[in-house]
């Protein structure tokens, strides 16, 4: 038993001897009173990081001792029977030690902290031999919980050390990464009860939200009316935010997954559903599936050239055509497993975009608002996303959502740019799907749904958004760094 006593007051004094280290420490004065008791008064160092591993330590130690406290009670009716084997088992974990110097590596060069790992390793050895004795008893679990926390004690202690060693910045950045979890943590509950406690719908076309929430499970309305051999394509509502636009619009592109001839369109709902009462178009130069429609026009990239184009809807003809300046083309840069589109066109509550690459970009994703009327771009947004990374992305009150592919059953919504602030933020919200490749994703505001052509079949989600509170303004959560680049605040990133 003497080694664990012994280790439990080293563990009480175990703060002291780490700020032993010269670097850790501002000021340590020592004095002994009359009755030969020393005092030492230690100023600690301004670094919360420490004080938090210190105060961890500390509580472990205490731990430590009630469970100790506990155990003697159990193991002192084998302590006597043991004993002798015991003083053996220490002897032998002694002598390997001292035949064994560099198990204990010299990370400090302080005796005292040798000591504590010594008598850290010789509890660990004693424990291993009481739970031995024990047998499959209650005593054996708990012994087994001591064992646990004597290796984890020494394992700590090891930590402590290294990551001194290492130096703070390490340490800091362990506890920023636990700190943004933690954010998330609380963002996501949250959202949960936000969500548990739904406001009241939100009303077509309103933005009166704090931002894309989740995303409900995908529907799956039909294969498209040319068949399963027509991969890519497009579909959707008028994505004007007026709930008296029903207009559905299916546009399948070619087999070769390029060009955009035919596209259909059904009065309403039912009429697309049970495919009747349409009216078919050929279009004849269209180029990839980023084609969208907003109030009654259809815009889409003309085929083989950086030009936009606009088609009335009412009478299938071309009405406007000009180039998008800067804008890359023929598959330049276009998504990730989606060919041919590169040039994005979204409508929402705010307006008509564009969401395109530029070589100035150097191929990250620009999002530009049209003049619905003269194509002329009225502002440009640069993100810190490179397009071919994506998977997709769509424009919802004026916000641009990124998609990425998780896997061929996940996507996940990562990434969100404000065009009323220019700030950009990382989020997951993950959405289900039935094939592998979205193509189309256009948002419609009237009924706040995402359409989603996914490798010829029609779907659609279900979109929920925040309900505002009347506080918002939380701070930016930390996110953990790893794949996921920190988010980045760009401000005042327009382009020309
Ligand atoms: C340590 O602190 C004491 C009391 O604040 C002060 O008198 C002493 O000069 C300090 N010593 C050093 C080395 O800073
Ligand atoms: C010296 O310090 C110890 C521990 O704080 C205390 O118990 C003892 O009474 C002190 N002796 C004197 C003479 O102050
Ligand atoms: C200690 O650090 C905290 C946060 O880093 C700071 O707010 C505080 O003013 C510092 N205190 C001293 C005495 O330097
Ligand atoms: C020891 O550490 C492990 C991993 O951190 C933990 O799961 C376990 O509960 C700890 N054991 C005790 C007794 O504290
Ligand atoms: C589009 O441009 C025209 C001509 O410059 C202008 O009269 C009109 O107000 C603009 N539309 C919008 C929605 O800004």
């Amino acid at each position: 038993m003497q080694p664990v006593l012994t280790l439990l007051a080293t563990l009480l004094l175990l703060p002291l001897v780490l700020l032993g280290q010269p670097q850790l420490v501002r000021n340590l004065s020592n004095s002994m009173n009359e009755s030969g008791t020393c005092h030492c008064t230690v100023h600690l160092p301004n670094s919360s990081v420490l004080l938090q591993q210190l105060e961890q330590l500390q509580s472990m130690a205490k731990e430590l001792i009630g469970e100790y406290e506990q155990q003697l009670l159990w193991a002192s009716k084998y302590a006597r029977a043991i004993e002798e084997q015991e003083n053996q088992a220490l002897e032998i974990s002694q002598t390997q030690e001292i035949r064994n110097p560099n198990t204990i590596t010299s990370l400090y060069e302080t005796p005292a902290f040798n000591l504590l790992l010594l008598e850290l390793e010789g509890a660990q050895a004693l424990t291993a031999e009481l739970k031995t004795k024990a047998g499959a008893s209650r005593t054996a679990d708990l012994l087994h919980q001591l064992q646990e926390q004597v290796t984890n004690a020494s394992l700590s202690l090891k930590l402590l050390a290294d990551s001194d060693q290492r130096s703070f910045r390490a340490l800091q950045q362990e506890v920023d990464v636990l700190q943004g979890r933690l954010n998330e943590c609380e963002r996501e509950k949250e959202q949960e009860q936000a969500s548990r406690h739904p406001g009241p719908p939100l009303p077509p076309g309103s933005c009166a939200h704090g931002g894309l929430q989740k995303v409900s499970r995908p529907l799956v309305l039909q294969l498209n009316w040319r068949g399963i051999s027509h991969k890519a394509g497009a579909w959707g509502r008028d994505s004007a935010p007026s709930p008296d636009s029903p207009l559905y619009w299916v546009a399948p592109l070619r087999a070769d997954g390029r060009y955009f001839d035919y596209y259909r369109l059904h009065k309403s709902y039912d009429d697309l559903v049970m495919l009747k009462n349409y009216e078919q178009w050929k279009m004849g130069y269209g180029d990839g599936s980023g084609n969208t429609v907003y109030k009654n026009f259809m815009y889409f990239n003309y085929y083989g050239t950086s030009d936009i184009a606009k088609v009335d809807l009412s009478s299938n003809t071309l009405v406007l055509q000009r180039p998008l300046p800067g804008a890359t083309y023929n598959n330049r840069f276009s998504y990730a497993s989606v060919p041919w589109k590169d040039l994005d066109f979204a409508g929402d509550e705010k307006g008509l975009w564009v969401l395109y690459a530029t070589e100035e970009s150097k191929g990250n994703l620009v999002v530009s608002r049209l003049n619905a009327s003269t194509l002329e771009v009225e502002e440009s947004w640069r993100t810190s996303q490179y397009k071919p990374a994506l998977s997709g992305a769509f424009m919802a009150c004026g916000v641009l959502y990124a998609l990425r592919s998780l896997s061929t059953r996940q996507e996940e919504i990562f990434y969100a740019f404000d065009t009323t602030n220019g700030q950009e933020r990382h989020l997951s919200i993950l959405l289900d799907k039935m094939l592998e490749t979205l193509h189309g994703i256009n948002y419609s505001p009237s009924d706040h749904r995402l359409y989603v052509y996914n490798d010829g079949y029609l779907m659609y989600y279900d979109l929920t958004f925040l309900t505002l509170k009347p506080t918002l303004s939380r701070p930016a959560a930390k996110r953990p760094s790893g794949d996921r680049a920190p988010p980045r605040v760009v401000k005042s990133n327009r382009l020309q």
